[in-house]
C-alpha cells in the first residue's frame, strides 16, 4: 500500500510515495523551497503543487514543525505567526481534495524510526531528537509516543534562549561551529534531558545525522546515542504511516 507522506520543514517542503509495509519511498523525493514568510496560504499551495507533481488521491500525511493537536496548529517557533490556531488539517484537506492527517513533524519522523528504523524493538523509554532548523522531538514508552513534546525549547543553565537556539544544526552552521564545539553543545543538551527523563536510548535524527560519526563519539552521557537509520526520510516516511493508520 502507497500513501503520499510530507514533511514540511524551515527550509524545505519535502514528499514522496511511501511503501507503507517496509517504510521505503517508492518514488523519487521532491523538494520546493518553504515560501518565506511561510505563511499558511503560500505553504498550502506548495503542498498543493507537491501532491499534483504525484498526481496523488487518496489518505495524505503532513508533517509540520510545530505542536498540532486535533488538527489545529497551536505554535509557530519556525513558521509564521498566522500558523497559530490555524485548522491547518482542514485547509490542506481542502486545497488538496485528499484526508489529511497532520502531526508535529518530530513525531512523525519518531514513528517512523520506530517502526522500521534506529528504535525498532526498543522497549521502555526512547527519545527521538530531530536536528535541523530547530529542535524536534518526540517520546517513545514501549513504543507508544507522547505526543507534541517540545524540548528544543528548554532553556539550559547560563542561556538566554532556547535549547534550539544552541544546539540546532542551524546554529552549527550559522556560527561556522567545529565538530567538536557543536559535540559540546550537544552534550549539554542531552546531558540536562537524561537528568529530566532517563530515556533508555536517544536517536538522532535530521540532516546532521549524516555526519554521526564526527560528534556521536564525543558525546559523554549515559545512555547510548545512535544515529537515526531513515535519517532525512523519516519525517516522509512517518507522515505516511500516520496517514495509513488514520484511514
Ligand atoms: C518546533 C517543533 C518542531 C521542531 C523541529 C521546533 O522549533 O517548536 O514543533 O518539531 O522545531 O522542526
Amino acid at each position: 500500500m502507497e500513501m503520499l507522506g510530507v514533511d514540511v520543514g524551515g527550509s524545505g517542503i519535502k514528499g514522496a510515495l511511501v511503501d507503507i509495509k517496509n517504510g521505503e519511498l517508492t518514488t523519487e523525493r521532491m523538494r520546493i523551497k518553504t515560501p518565506k514568510p511561510a505563511k499558511p496560504v503560500a505553504v498550502i499551495k506548495t503542498i498543493k503543487k507537491l501532491v499534483q507533481n504525484f498526481d496523488y488521491r487518496g489518505p495524505l500525511g503532513v508533517g509540520f514543525p510545530a505542536i498540532v493537536q486535533d488538527g489545529f496548529v497551536l505554535s509557530a517557533a519556525n513558521v509564521a505567526d498566522e500558523w497559530i490556531g490555524y485548522a491547518g488539517q482542514k485547509k490542506i484537506a481542502k486545497a488538496t481534495g485528499n484526508k489529511v492527517t497532520l502531526l508535529n513533524d518530530a513525531d512523525a519522523a519518531g514513528l517512523a524510526e520506530m517502526r522500521f528504523g534506529a528504535g525498532r524493538h526498543q522497549k521502555g523509554v526512547a527519545m527521538v531528537l530531530t536536528l535541523g532548523t530547530g529542535i524536534g522531538s518526540a517520546l517513545f514508552i514501549d513504543g507508544k509516543l507522547v505526543p507534541n513534546l517540545e524540548l528544543g525549547h528548554i532553556y539550559l543553565k547560563g542561556q538566554i534562549t532556547d535549547a534550539e537556539e544552541y544546539a540546532s544544526d542551524r546554529i552549527r552552521t550559522e556560527y561556522d561551529l567545529n565538530w567538536k564545539s557543536f559535540a559540546n553543545r550537544l552534550d549539554e543538551y542531552l546531558h540536562y534531558l537524561e537528568s529530566l527523563f532517563s530515556p533508555n536510548i536517544f536517536i538522532l535524527g535530521g540532516g546532521v545525522s549524516k555526519k554521526f560519526d564526527r560528534f556521536i563519539p564525543l558525546l559523554t552521557i549515559r545512555a547510548p546515542v545512535v544515529p537515526a537509520n531513515l535519517r532525512n526520510e523519516a519525517g516522509i516516511v512517518g507522515a505516511a504511516m500516520a496517514a495509513a493508520e488514520n484511514q
